[in-house]
């Protein structure tokens, strides 16, 4: 029987229930550098899973949409965001992003995605940005296939340049890939 995505991600995010809510480290320099200069706003944790950098920004004043295609990674956000002190807020929704490309338009402050790709929603994330809001982008790029984890399926990983070329019609303020240990392309863009 094939097992279909949303089910797949439920089982992982089960298995995963003790894991680190630990931001990656990218998402702290980066807000640290480009974005903690602003008041908080209103921000979009795209594919964010079980929470960990909806939770962190929550804690510093954002207003947070998390949307993910796991229940069960949303309701461990959920439960894990009631054990934290949180000064902004989280909202958390159910959305199939190969089905409902929707992200809305200029609603957004600040977007964050980490290690989630689906090409076709680019377009939909540099629409989803309000004019000056910021884009924090990394994932698994090709480079990954030479290492033993990760994503082995092309269409889950990176080409080089490909995130640079992709959001480059905004202002790229860092553009950085990794080969060594992990490869890994990080971006932060200003719309
Ligand atoms: C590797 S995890 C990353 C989670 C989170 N961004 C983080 O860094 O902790 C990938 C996430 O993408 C979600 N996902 C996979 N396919 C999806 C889809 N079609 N629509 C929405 N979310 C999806 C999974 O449920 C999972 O939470």
């Amino acid at each position: 029987m094939e097992i279909n995505e949303k089910t797949r991600w439920d089982r992982k995010h089960s298995e995963r229930l003790h894991s680190s809510f630990d931001p990656n480290t990218f998402l702290v320099t980066a807000y640290d550098e480009f974005v903690s200069s602003k008041p908080p706003g209103v921000a979009l944790d795209l594919a964010g899973g079980a929470g960990r950098h909806a939770i962190w920004l929550a804690e510093r004043g954002w207003h947070v949409k998390l949307v993910d295609i796991s229940e069960v990674g949303l309701r461990q956000a959920e439960e894990n965001a009631r054990q934290r002190t949180i000064t902004g807020s989280i909202v958390t929704k159910v959305q199939d992003l190969n089905t409902e490309k929707d992200l809305g338009r200029e609603q957004y402050d600040l977007v964050v995605v980490f290690s989630f790709l689906q090409r076709e929603l680019f377009p939909a994330l540099r629409m989803s940005l309000k004019p000056g809001g910021h884009l924090i982008y990394k994932t698994y790029t090709m480079d990954q296939l030479n290492f033993n984890s990760g994503p082995r399926n092309p269409v889950f990983l990176l080409q080089p340049n490909e995130l640079l070329h992709a959001f480059s019609s905004m202002r790229v303020l860092h553009y950085h890939e990794t080969i060594h240990e992990k490869g890994v392309a990080e971006l932060i863009a200003r719309k």
